[in-house]
């Protein structure tokens, strides 16, 4: 019911070095969305992720693989899944992490969310009902305070801008257009979330539980962080003047 009033459902999975945990995601996303496709977009991962990951899309035709030459950050994997997605006609795009830490049983709760008029959804690990399970008290703070300086540098009302779990409505990629997304790391997310309000399109929070990897290791690294400490930065001041000029 739901997936007709939405259309065609892509659920997009990035990975390197998941090949522990891809059989496990994507058996629950076909067990909680069972009428939405799957691409799975892998940067050559060297523990063999690509290979597992063709093994299951030629036992299920629900499933499908964009192999890409080597790891160029969770940017450039979503921007050619996005192009990819489009192309193919899809008309929902979602995006998930492999690791099991967004639950795919949560994702039918963020698609209602766009039949209810919203352009993207976000689950949200910081709005009230929001939770994160066995996370360190650094990885935390890292988060909270990630958050924290982004709203304050770019006045965006969202709780949650680097969250990697959401679901877009193909006319949002298209409004806002994907030729010029530079950010490579997790600052794809705040990226996004900054065009899709500055394009005029209506954003929703959900609250959801984030559930830490049992397999694998973060990628999360000193270059991803530093990458989106100065884009935050240069966004927010590049776009202070604007926020001015309103606020008078
Ligand atoms: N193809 C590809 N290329 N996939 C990547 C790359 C890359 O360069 N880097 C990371 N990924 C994939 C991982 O394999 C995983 O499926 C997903 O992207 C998230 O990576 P994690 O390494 O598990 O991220 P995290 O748990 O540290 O970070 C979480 O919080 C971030 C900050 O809030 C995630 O939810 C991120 O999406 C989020 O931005
Ligand atoms: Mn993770």
């Amino acid at each position: 019911m739901m997936e007709q009033m939405l259309g065609r459902v892509l659920v997009i999975v990035p990975t390197y070095n998941e090949r522990d945990n891809l059989p496990m995601i994507v058996g629950r996303l076909r067990a909680s969305v069972p009428e939405a496709h799957l691409l799975v977009a892998d940067d050559n991962s060297p523990d063999g992720t690509g290979e597992v990951a063709d093994g299951i899309a030629a036992e299920d035709d629900h499933v499908h693989v964009l192999h890409r030459p080597g790891k160029q950050g969770l940017g450039a994997a979503y921007i050619a899944s996005f192009r990819w997605g489009l192309k193919e006609g899809y008309d929902v795009l979602v995006e998930i992490d492999a690791d099991g830490s967004h639950q795919p049983e949560e994702l039918p709760k963020l698609l209602k969310r766009l039949t209810r008029g919203a352009d993207l959804t976000i689950g949200s690990r910081w709005v009230p009902g929001g939770r994160v399970v066995n996370w360190p008290v650094p990885r935390e703070l890292l988060s909270r305070g990630a958050n924290l300086y982004t709203r304050l540098m770019l006045g965006m009302p969202v709780r949650d801008a680097t969250a990697g779990f959401r679901a877009y409505r193909a006319s949002t990629l298209e409004k806002i257009g994907l030729d010029n997304v530079q950010s490579q790391g997790y600052c794809f997310q705040v990226d996004m979330t900054l065009r899709t309000i500055r394009n005029g399109l209506r954003v929703a929070e959900v609250p959801i539980t984030f559930v830490e990897r049992t397999a694998g290791a973060s990628k999360m690294s000193r270059g991803v962080f530093v990458e989106a400490l100065w884009r935050v930065t240069v966004w927010g001041l590049t776009g202070l003047p604007r926020r001015l000029r309103r606020t008078r």
